[in-house]
């Protein structure tokens, strides 16, 4: 099978600090992500905002806690509610990370990178087809950033992630900043990085903040799209062309207006690579 790309233009995370101005006016982003979690429970002010803004504009579904890596089993529980989420959001696409965060029933918050082995792929693999199988749909899987990397790895990251999108028929979410935070944290080139993903196999963008540490980049997601990941934004899209790019600030979230003003940027330098 093959991946469809939507046409979604650039949009922005739907935080709780914005609830009651999405309820009030629709703020003008081209699309929303909604972090998946949140809107599980039935009822309630989450989903009442989720409803509004999905009369608006296309919401993203995107997801914390697959553990789509870990070896536990498949939580059946969270599925189920993806499902139901799915079928009442009807997003324009459902995503989660390339990570594991879940072991013997414990939960970890990092989304944890991955050892880059066939052994994991085919694990991968095979979770990605029980995930579509149960939400009846093709989802995307998001690169993380990392901080360690393992010694058994036989794979470049993006070789394994390239092959899990393959093999599993599922799409990517290419988060550029994560790119780079990996690339200085590891020494690798981002830009082999673009160049060993396929893009056919691209859906979606994220663009964040990142700190600087000196000796490495902890990606914070709680400030300004820096420079360097804006220049990496134009490689992305020289080589992938138009992407559905979403800014992603997640701690000392900003007014609406300073979110949606990143995102015009966004939008300005795709039509400045693009024409
Ligand atoms: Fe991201």
């Amino acid at each position: 099978m093959a991946f469809a790309r939507k046409d979604l233009g650039h949009g922005i995370g739907l935080r709780s600090k914005h609830y009651g101005r999405f309820l009030a006016e629709a703020p003008p982003v081209g699309w929303v992500e909604a972090v998946s979690e949140n809107f599980l429970a039935p009822g309630g002010r989450p989903v009442a905002v989720l409803e509004k803004v999905r009369r608006d504009v296309p919401v993203v579904l995107h997801g914390v806690s697959l553990a789509i890596g870990s070896v536990d089993p498949l939580d059946r529980r969270l599925l189920r509610g993806l499902r139901e989420l799915t079928d009442r959001v009807q997003p324009a696409y459902v995503s989660d990370h390339l990570c594991w965060g879940r072991h013997a029933g414990r939960y970890s918050h990092d989304l944890l990178p991955l050892p880059y082995t066939e052994e994991a792929l085919a694990h991968v693999v095979s979770r990605v087809r029980q995930v579509q199988d149960v939400l009846g749909r093709q989802i995307l899987l998001e690169n993380v950033s990392s901080y360690v990397a393992y010694a058994d790895s036989t794979l470049t990251e993006w070789e394994f992630l390239a092959s899990v999108a393959e093999e599993a028929d599922c799409g990517i979410l290419l988060d550029v900043n994560n790119i780079f935070v990996s690339a200085r944290n590891h020494g690798f080139d981002p830009d082999a990085y673009l160049a060993g993903i396929p893009d056919d196999r691209v859906g979606q963008f994220h663009l964040a903040g990142h700190s600087d540490h000196g000796t490495y980049l902890l990606d914070t997601h709680d400030a300004p799209v820096p420079d360097a990941v804006w220049e990496l934004y134009r490689s992305a899209l020289r080589r992938f062309g138009r992407v559905p790019a979403l800014i992603e600030w997640d701690d000392h979230v900003p007014e609406l207006e300073r979110l949606v003003e990143e995102s015009v940027r966004a939008r300005a330098i795709e039509a400045e690579v693009l024409g």
